[in-house]
């Protein structure tokens, strides 16, 4: 029987994997330019972790975890974000003792049990960040800024940044008693899950999806009608920085974020290209999770995007990505004699810093020089009988068509020198 692979994955074969590597290179690049600094934690933890830290009554925590019990029976679960991990890290390895704020990002597999679609995936990819130890509005808009700078490098322009304040606990309660009392009159119209959310987290019910829950809570009070003095200065001060910046925004008061976590600022960007999962990016302040989760009293803000999403929305923008699989060497040995001699060939050359390969289907010429084209080779070696007993091999410059004999060991500086450097 032929073995797939488990729905809701994918295999990233080269051809592929080229884009990935680019949309990898340019975080490390863009975030490391803000003076962020990568952090590895495990694919698994502890099961309680995202029970405390994401929260009980989120889709995530309800019905969405890869958890399983390893042989010692300890509850484990896949992450399905990397927010939670990383306060862990932080706590555990107390990297509060250290300079404040720790400005961290990640990037690696998430896993969550959704019904997967064009953008959404049971294995995911994350790039991420986190920056714990400070409460200056002018982190939010830090945030915010790299994640519009990362999108913009990556060749994305139909952005829409949407920003909202979820309060703090104090706000929370005067929005939680308007919230029920509002919605009181419709309580058993609203989804299942939603009366569930009622008592529990009524914030919840303005995430809800559902079409007819949505028409319900139209006019439902926000938190941001509701906003403490100093969540309110807060989030005027974010607005400050970025208007300060040429950042265009909008604030979309019903936002509240899937994870239960945030306090104060929360912000999405939206792809306007790509259809249905349009949010490429979400994140917010997290302010009461390090405590949550056995550390100090420490405020935080994150956000993270998703590879895959990133990658259609390049897609749908036309963004160039076509990664050519191309050497700047094929060696081709005629014989076996000349095979040993084109095998130490290659050798010297990879080590030279030269991208050179040769065939190892036992080919004739004809097919060899063909797979050099295909290849776009800069140069072809030929060694035959006649180059074994010279010592010297035919170097082919592809682009003048120029050919001729060069020692063994010369072949490298006799590349470099026919490039002009253009390989290093
Ligand atoms: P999230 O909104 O759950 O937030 O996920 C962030 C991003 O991950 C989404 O906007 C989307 O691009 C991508 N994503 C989520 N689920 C899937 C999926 N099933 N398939 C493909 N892509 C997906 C978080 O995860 C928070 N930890 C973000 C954060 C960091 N907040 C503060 N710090």
């Amino acid at each position: 029987m032929a073995m797939n692979r488990p729905r809701g994955t994918a295999d990233i074969l080269p051809g592929e994997v080229e884009k990935w590597q680019f949309v990898e290179r340019t975080v490390r690049d863009v975030f490391g330019r803000f003076h962020y600094q990568e952090v590895r934690t495990p694919i698994f933890e502890h099961t309680e972790l995202f029970q405390r830290g994401v929260g009980e009554t989120t889709d995530i925590v309800e019905k969405e975890m890869y958890t399983f019990e390893d042989r010692g029976n300890r509850s484990l679960t896949l992450r399905p974000e990397g927010t939670a991990s990383v306060v862990r890290a932080y706590v555990e390895n107390k990297l509060y003792g250290g300079p404040q704020p720790s400005k961290l990002f990640y990037i690696g597999p998430m896993f969550r049990y959704e019904r997967p679609q064009a953008g959404r995936q049971r294995q995911f990819h994350q790039y991420g960040v986190e920056v714990i130890g400070s409460d200056d509005p002018a982190v939010d808009a830090e945030v915010i800024m790299m994640a519009v700078a990362f999108l913009q490098e990556i060749g994305l322009k139909q952005l829409q940044v949407e920003i909202n304040s979820v309060g703090c606990s104090v706000c929370r309660a005067a929005h939680r008693e308007h919230m029920m009392e509002h919605l009181a009159g419709v309580r058993e119209q609203l989804c299942k899950d939603c009366q569930g959310r009622f008592e529990r987290n009524p914030l919840r019910i303005l995430d809800c999806k559902n079409e007819s829950c949505k028409a319900l809570t139209k006019d439902a009070p926000t938190v941001l009608d509701h906003l403490c003095e100093s969540c309110s200065t807060h989030f005027a001060k974010v607005r400050t920085f970025l208007d300060a910046c040429g950042i265009s925004y909008v604030v979309n008061p019903r936002m509240v974020r899937g994870l239960d976590y945030y306090t104060k600022t929360a912000f999405e960007i939206i792809e306007t290209g790509i259809g249905a999962q349009s949010t490429i990016i979400g994140g917010g302040r997290y302010n009461k999770l390090v405590s949550e989760v056995g550390g100090p009293d420490t405020p935080g803000i994150g956000f993270a995007g998703g590879m895959e999403r990133a990658i259609l929305a390049m897609q749908a923008q036309s963004v160039s990505l076509t990664f050519a699989d191309q050497v700047d060497l094929y060696v081709i040995g005629l014989g076996p004699k000349a095979e040993t001699q084109a095998v130490q060939l290659l050798q010297s050359l990879r080590t030279e810093g030269f991208r050179a390969d040769k065939d190892y289907a036992g080919r004739g010429m004809k097919a060899q020089l063909k797979t050099a084209d295909r290849l776009q080779a800069k140069f072809t070696v030929v060694i035959g009988e006649e180059e074994l007993q010279k010592g010297a091999a035919v170097v082919k410059t592809m682009a003048s068509g120029e050919q001729q004999h060069v020692p063994f060991a010369d072949i490298g500086s006799y590349c470099k020198k026919h490039l002009g450097g253009e390989i290093k």
